[in-house]
């Protein structure tokens, strides 16, 4: 499929508050950085990156109610942090809205929010673009993951979901499942590697 990616930049200036398209364009620009890099397909990759949050201009409420009316399933974790339905929300907007049909981008802006075990090379590249793109606030961590992005995916995305997991931990946050289970996956995978 051709994709027009300054058509997909205008539908979400449309629709985007201006710091969240701001990190909207980041995180394409990384996404295609990530692409570039690790050798996988600069466009699609793009793609995922500039629809990822078409969802999450919405209240907790109003995504609740649009995943009702759209029948996108809800877990308990989800109706207790709304906000985490974005990604579901997103990847029906991206097909529904935008014509995007590659289930490959849509299962990524899915995954995009928590991570999951044994994610394919497109939902690790959204997973860290999303974390690291250029206008993200400087935090602990995020120099190092920046650079191992770009050396050591699988490292980058373990490095990401320990400190995410220890960050929602210190806000005596909800943690998702699967952010959970990705984390003890690529534990996994790093200490084989090792
Ligand atoms: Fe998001
Ligand atoms: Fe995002």
């Amino acid at each position: 499929m051709k994709y027009d990616l300054l058509e997909l930049q205008d539908a979400m200036r449309k629709v985007l508050k201006p710091n969240r398209y701001v990190h909207s364009l980041g995180v394409q620009y990384t996404c295609a950085s990530l692409a570039m890099c690790h050798g996988y397909d600069v466009v699609k990759a793009q793609v995922a990156g500039i629809l990822h949050d078409a969802a999450k201009g919405y209240s907790d409420d109003e995504l609740l109610r649009r995943c009702k009316k759209h029948e996108i399933s809800i877990s308990n974790v989800e109706r207790e942090q709304p906000y985490l339905l974005h990604g579901k929300l997103g990847a029906y907007y991206a097909k529904s809205k935008y014509g995007v049909e590659d289930e490959e981008i849509l299962q990524a802006i899915i995954f995009h929010t928590t991570g999951k075990p044994e994610m394919t090379e497109l939902e690790k590249i959204l997973f860290l673009s999303d974390y690291m793109e250029p206008s993200r606030k400087m935090i602990p961590g995020l120099e190092e993951i920046r650079k191992l992005a770009f050396t050591n995916l699988d490292l980058a995305i373990y490095t990401t979901l320990h400190n995410t997991l220890n960050y929602l931990k210190s806000k005596a946050q909800t943690i998702d499942n699967t952010t959970s289970e990705a984390y003890e996956y690529y534990k996994g995978v790093i200490n084989n590697k090792r």
